[in-house]
């Protein structure tokens, strides 16, 4: 990962310049990463903010063996890289939120998009994009999250080497790369499971079409989550465009 490299000073989106060179067949592993993003893109078609040189806004290109409907597999594996390397490299115990939220003392610390290219039944390429605040203050967060977002400098205060997180998350998601090709996707599920914060809680699902409350039971193989409803029906919940609430 990271083997190929295209470093910006500004970009609209990392992820939107990486797309564009997926289809210029660049390799598996190629890095995208840019100083500022000048339109950031977040999940269900929020922004992110991306103040230069506050954090790490960047977008890997994987081009896996996998079939179409198992990309989300590839963003799973890249929350379990980067929540690892946070840990790692930070000392402090964030935990992932489904689908691939990564929480550091219940606040947003790193935010990840995914998007793919596939035609006729065959994955051409993922783009994994990585939002991490390293050393932002409250202030270079837009007004609206500064009570839900978190710098890893806020969290530890000190100021963090971007270099040193990025080759770490790097390292991770190349580690388990190899580990999901050599020993299957079942011991990143395991450890997805290790990590995340939402199973086990009550969660409010919000949907398109509606708004339920229910229950976080599991994942499943392809990353589904699994939804006791309180009336006892157990849903499987798309990542997609849906988000998740914390209920009492
Ligand atoms: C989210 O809504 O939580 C996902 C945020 C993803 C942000 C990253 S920053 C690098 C990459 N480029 C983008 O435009 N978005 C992702």
């Amino acid at each position: 990962m990271g083997r190929s490299l295209c470093c910006q000073e500004s970009v609209e989106s990392t992820n939107n310049l990486a797309k564009q060179l997926a289809k210029q067949n660049a390799p598996h592993g190629l890095l995208i990463i840019s100083e500022e993003q000048t339109g950031g893109k977040g999940r269900i078609g929020r922004g992110w903010a991306s103040p230069k040189s506050k954090g790490l806004w960047l977008s890997v290109l994987l081009r896996p063996n996998l079939l179409p409907q198992d990309a989300p597999k590839s963003t799973l594996l890249a929350a379990v890289a980067v929540c690892q390397a946070v840990n790692t490299v930070a000392g402090v115990q964030a935990k992932i939120k489904w689908p691939n939220d990564i929480l550091l003392n219940g606040k947003k610390l790193v935010g990840i998009l995914s998007e793919m290219g596939a035609e006729y039944g065959k994955l051409n390429y993922v783009v994994i994009g990585i939002g991490l605040n390293t050393n932002a203050e409250r202030q270079d967060f837009p007004t609206d999250v500064q009570d839900i977002a978190i710098s890893l400098h806020q969290a530890a205060t000190k100021e963090f080497s971007r270099d040193e997180v990025l080759a770490e998350i790097l390292w991770q998601m190349e580690k388990l790369v190899e580990e999901a090709e050599t020993k299957g996707f079942a011991s990143i599920l395991e450890q997805w499971r290790k990590m995340n914060c939402t199973t086990g809680n009550k969660v409010k699902v919000i949907a398109q079409d509606e708004t339920y409350l229910g229950k976080a039971l599991d994942i499943d193989e392809t990353g589904m989550l699994i939804v006791e409803r309180e009336n006892g029906v157990i849903d499987k919940v798309v990542a997609g465009d849906v988000s998740i609430r914390y209920a009492e």
